[in-house]
């Protein structure tokens, strides 16, 4: 991939020289105008996803979350797993003024649209999330969901029901659906699927300085072997790093 925006790090998040938004939006480009996936995650120094309350907030940072934004500006689709939604309750995604030439000029929606995939459709419908963004969440599902939940899920969102819902058919519709550049939120099973179809270009991973105790980590079966990616830099803030790691071949 080309290697402009690309910055060499440690690099400051906080303090007088810090880099500035727009400069963490040229730290993580988006190559072409192809598919590209990142993974967007944070864990602790012992592997944790989550803090004692379950949640991936206690264990991020304010650095960590300008990251977090910077990755999403140029995002056509966030995408998460049906468990990080229930979790963590994502808040409205809307459409911010700072970014809304740009996008226009490449042709992208005016916000990303959030992406929930689910086979159960048990997905907390109260949230403002399906009615407050600025574009229709999607929901992915397969054809043998239950009637009812299915009805409920086409009242909330933009149902979209698969044959199966592989991590290659949920990218594919993506694609389908001009929503190609994609960050993958998690959680720890939807990103895992991902890796093992080989659908992860980018994994923009923040290390926090903290010990949460591993039990705390959701549960999920291993990859049937390690999968490599190579760094292409490395940011700190608030004593947390924040590594950004390009697939093999990318
Ligand atoms: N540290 C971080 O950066 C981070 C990021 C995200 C989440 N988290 C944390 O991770 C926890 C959730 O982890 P998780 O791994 O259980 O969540 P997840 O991957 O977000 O969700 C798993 C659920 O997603 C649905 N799903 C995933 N792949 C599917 C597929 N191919 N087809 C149909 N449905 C599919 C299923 O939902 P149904 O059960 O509805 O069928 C499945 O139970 C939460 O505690 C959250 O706070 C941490």
């Amino acid at each position: 991939m080309s290697e402009a925006g690309r910055v060499h790090g440690p690099l400051p998040l906080t303090g007088a020289d810090r880099l500035t938004e727009d400069d963490l939006l040229r730290a993580y480009p988006w190559p072409g105008p192809g598919r590209w996936v990142r993974a967007m995650m944070v864990t602790t120094l012992d592997g944790a996803a989550v803090g004692p309350d379950r949640l991936s907030g206690s264990v991020s940072s304010p650095a960590d979350q300008l990251i977090f934004n910077a990755v999403r500006r140029d995002a056509d689709a966030v995408l998460i797993g049906a468990g990080t939604l229930r979790a963590e309750h994502y808040t409205p995604m809307r459409a911010k003024p700072a970014d809304a030439s740009r996008r226009e000029t490449a042709g992208q929606l005016p916000a990303p649209v959030v992406a929930v995939v689910s086979g159960s459709l048990d997905l907390p419908w109260e949230l403002p999330l399906w009615h407050e963004s600025t574009c229709q969440p999607v929901v992915f599902t397969r054809t043998d969901a239950d009637a009812g939940r299915l009805a409920m899920a086409r009242e909330h969102a933009d149902l979209i029901v698969l044959e199966q819902t592989t991590p290659k058919a949920i990218i594919d519709a993506l694609i389908k659906r001009k929503l190609p550049r994609i960050v993958c939120e998690g959680g720890p099973h939807l990103l895992r699927d991902l890796v093992a179809a080989d659908l992860v270009d980018e994994a923009d991973i923040t290390v926090s300085p903290v010990f949460a105790g591993t039990a705390l980590s959701p549960d999920t079966s291993a990859l049937p072997q390690v999968t490599e990616f190579r760094l292409a830099h490395a940011l700190y803030g608030d004593d947390t790093m924040m590594m950004r790691y390009l697939a093999q071949g990318r």
